[in-house]
């Protein structure tokens, strides 16, 4: 059996048909995910937060990533995988390169994702050019949580939405296939995913990108504290995780997930 490509995700894209993507980080889960339909599966950095109970993301390692790639890799035979690269993993293009060749090879990774816009642009190019695809990641990026001074909406005003699709065309023009556009207002997200023509994967972006993506512990209600207002916990609503992830993919699919209330 063979696994989604870019190829069907451009597709999708040019289709007008809505990418479901969710987090995992164990076969188990990538398994319930594959059988619901998913089209994407992101092994995030998130697993520091969720898994090894950290503050933020930034403690992750390429061996932490390389870990729980393999096992989501070994749960799913159809779905496309993304794996995080962790912070300061492509700190130089030595670094990223010898850490996303690492990701794929012995994680089993279909694509790397990392953080930044412009910044990263000749990280990008170096890797795409080797045959390494990449998902860039813009609007709040949580490896610079304590640069931005907490998880805030990105990219509310006409400066920071200018930058904002500067850097997703600048993303586009180094290589990059896909990109997360993480906490935006709706209206800046509908004008990025407009500006390129990669698939545009939001969260907390509105409903009029790509596709969505959450973290699977969100959209369970299993992360303590407050839940994101662009999340749901799609476990309240349904009784069982099964059903759950397919109400999930159901409603990105049919463009019921994200509400107006689940947007900024
Ligand atoms: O690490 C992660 O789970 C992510 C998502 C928030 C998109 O990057």
């Amino acid at each position: 059996m063979s696994r989604l490509n870019l190829t069907n995700l451009r597709k999708m894209k040019s289709e007008q048909n809505k990418i479901a993507m969710l987090t995992a980080y164990d076969a188990s889960f990538a398994y319930a995910l594959e059988q619901a339909g998913i089209d994407v599966i992101l092994v995030g950095d998130s697993l520091g937060m969720v898994i090894q109970g950290q503050e933020s993301t930034l403690p992750v390692t390429v061996e932490d990533m390389i870990y729980h790639t393999r096992n989501v890799i070994r749960g799913c035979e159809t779905v496309f995988v993304i794996a995080d690269m962790p912070f300061m993993s492509y700190g130089n293009t030595e670094q990223a390169i010898n850490n996303a060749a690492r990701l794929m090879a012995e994680g089993g990774a279909q694509m790397v994702k990392l953080e930044g816009g412009a910044i990263v642009a000749d990280t990008i190019k170096q890797l795409t050019q080797r045959g390494i695809p990449v998902c860039a990641h813009l609007g709040l990026l949580p490896q610079s949580v304590h640069r931005l001074g907490g998880y805030r909406v990105q990219g509310r005003d006409e400066e920071g939405a200018q930058q904002l699709i500067s850097d997703a065309q600048t993303i586009e023009q180094a290589g990059a296939d896909l990109l997360v556009l993480e906490c935006v207002p709706a209206d800046l997200a509908e004008r990025v995913t407009a500006a390129v023509d990669i698939p545009v994967i939001g969260i907390g972006a509105g409903a009029n990108c790509d596709g969505q993506v959450l973290v699977l512990y969100d959209m369970l209600g299993l992360t303590p504290g407050k839940r994101p207002r662009f999340s749901h916990d799609f476990l309240a609503e349904t009784g069982a995780i099964p059903a759950a992830i397919t109400k999930y993919v159901q409603d990105v699919k049919s463009g019921q997930f994200p509400t107006l209330e689940q947007q900024y």
